[in-house]
């Protein structure tokens, strides 16, 4: 052991005259397999948090919330040592504490840390980097430190470039978390409490082809995507005729919080044509579900097309790892028309060397382990296992996904399609007992939602499959157990009248459960 370690370990020595080297931080961190000693009791974790941690801060599993102590790959260990298989973590991108990612933060940590006022190559290296896996024309890179300051710059740029005004959306879109994103965020802005849809935001049906405006069943072989593509040329036509400005259409490249919705093709070729017909811009989040979760292409707006070209796109969660970085892109002249304002963009901590040593080094682990293609391997076989388990169960409504980025629509009769959303929370209950972590989302929180780690294996998927198996018989046999877990809050939203019904109630960015359990069950 060096002489820079023994001092620390014994808290003995001049820590000034005995500089730690990289090597030494490096050794300290806890060992993927070495117990990680808890500080306070859980009861006390929860009195403390319960005092001084703002209520609306939510937990999962609000009766019996999980202390997570540790996390490696696509596995989290509580207080107790259980280890938990993680199927939502999708910041966790190339596994919890990945050891190059954790290397590259720590080594550049013991080196410098400042602003980006001063030239320093990580940035740089970074910003080339991230357009290289861009269409060519998004040449410009900001770096910021979460999905939601990526687009609340997106909505500034976008305003600058176009003089504009308006935005328009996708109905249960969630952009974040800032003032001008809750205005964006019908997820948000619709709840009880929320501030309702501002005159300059116009909310587009989600183009959810299997229980929105228009399915395959009340619009079998037409071309879905330009029916909901239409939708958003009516609100342009109806803003036009009030004598607005359309600045921006707002959009994820996959909806997450709708519940995991891909959009059918054609839809962003014909929605960018409006737009931009209109004078406004494009914008795509890729917050949730880029860097190559949908197991190629690399961005999932590509899946619309090579044509297919955003003026900005925005993108956080799995850049860092779980550091906290994110980016917006953007064309030379979005980026020139932000410039002309005159005004100064300085973010503290936007694009400093270690978030983008992390940014860097989330990238190489990518491209090393082959991430891309493994999440396209693994999502094909965990949609083709739950495709098995849908000829076995009716519950399953449909099941819809690209690469590790999937959704289960639960349903409590397949003619109707009425949202199971109890079920959902049952089922979510009892994988967690079996110590699975999965969540739900969508509008009723009955779509279950799986956004793993991008490591997630083929065995991971036979253990989810099984365990999923065993509930769903479970409940076919009984159907009186779903008392005895679903909340009330759950039981509330099953008429599937309003789209908003459940998320009014409910929502929590798809990512949180609540769980009453009545009677502890047996595991399955
Ligand atoms: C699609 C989408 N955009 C933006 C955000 C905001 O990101 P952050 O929480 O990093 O601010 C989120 C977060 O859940 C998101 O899901």
């Amino acid at each position: 052991m060096t002489k820079a370690l023994t001092a620390i370990k014994n808290n003995t020595g001049n820590h000034k005259s005995t500089p730690l080297t990289v090597s030494a931080w490096f050794f300290l961190r806890p060992q993927r397999n070495s117990p990680v000693m808890e500080k306070l009791k859980k009861e006390e974790t929860i009195e403390l948090r319960r005092r001084h941690i703002g209520e609306s801060c939510k937990l999962f599993f609000k009766t019996s919330p999980l202390k997570i102590l540790r996390a490696a790959g696509q596995y989290m260990y509580d207080e107790n040592g259980t280890r938990y298989l993680d199927c939502i973590n999708n910041v966790a991108h190339v596994g919890h504490c990945h050891p190059d990612v954790v290397k590259a933060g720590t080594e550049q940590m013991a080196v410098l840390n400042t602003n980006s006022r001063f030239l320093h190559d990580n940035i740089v290296h970074l910003a080339e980097r991230l357009t290289k896996t861009m269409p060519s024309k998004l040449s410009v890179c900001y770096l910021v430190n979460s999905g939601s300051e990526a687009n609340d710059l997106a909505l500034r740029l976008a305003k600058a470039h176009t003089k504009g005004t308006d935005v328009i959306v996708m109905d249960h879109a969630y952009h974040g978390h800032l003032v001008s994103l809750i205005d964006i965020s019908p997820y948000k802005f619709n709840m009880p409490g929320g501030e309702g849809k501002m005159d300059w935001v116009h909310v587009a049906p989600c183009p959810d082809v299997y229980r929105g405006k228009y399915t395959d069943k009340t619009h079998p072989g037409e071309d879905m995507g330009l029916l909901y593509a239409n939708e958003v040329k009516a609100l342009i036509d109806g803003a036009h005729k009030q004598g607005r400005k359309i600045s921006a259409f707002f959009a994820e490249s996959l909806q997450s919080c709708g519940g995991q919705i891909i959009l059918p093709p054609n839809y962003l070729r014909n929605v960018y044509k409006y737009v931009h017909e209109a004078g406004g811009i494009c914008v795509a989040d890729e917050v949730q579900v880029g860097f190559g979760r949908v197991g190629d292409p690399y961005w999932a707006f590509q899946l619309q097309g090579d044509d297919i070209v955003p003026d900005i796109v925005t993108m956080g969660k799995p850049m860092g790892n779980g550091h906290p970085v994110a980016a917006v892109l953007t064309t030379k002249e979005v980026a020139q028309s932000f410039t002309d304002t005159g005004i100064e963009y300085f973010n503290t901590y936007g694009g400093n060397p270690v978030s983008c040593a992390i940014a860097s080094a989330v990238m190489d682990v990518i491209e090393k382990e082959g991430l891309v293609q493994h999440a396209r391997e693994v999502g094909n076989y965990l949609q083709d296992r739950l495709g098995e388990l849908q000829k076995k169960h009716q519950i399953i409504g449909d099941v819809r996904g690209v690469g590790l980025f999937v959704g289960v629509d639960l349903v409590k009769s397949r003619e109707t399609r009425e949202p199971a959303t109890s079920e959902a929370q049952h089922v979510i209950y009892r994988l967690k007992e079996s110590h699975i972590l999965l969540s739900s989302d969508g509008p009723y929180r009955n779509v279950l939602k799986f956004k793993p780690p991008m490591v997630f294996s083929k065995e991971d998927v036979d253990f989810v499959i099984k365990c999923l198996d065993s509930v769903f018989s479970e409940m076919e046999d009984d159907p009186l157990i779903l008392s005895l877990t679903c909340t009330a809050a759950s039981a509330k939203v099953t008429n599937g009248e309003s789209s908003l019904g459940a998320a009014k109630g409910n929502a929590s960015n798809g990512d949180i459960e609540d769980d009453t359990p009545k009677k502890k069950l047996k595991l399955c």
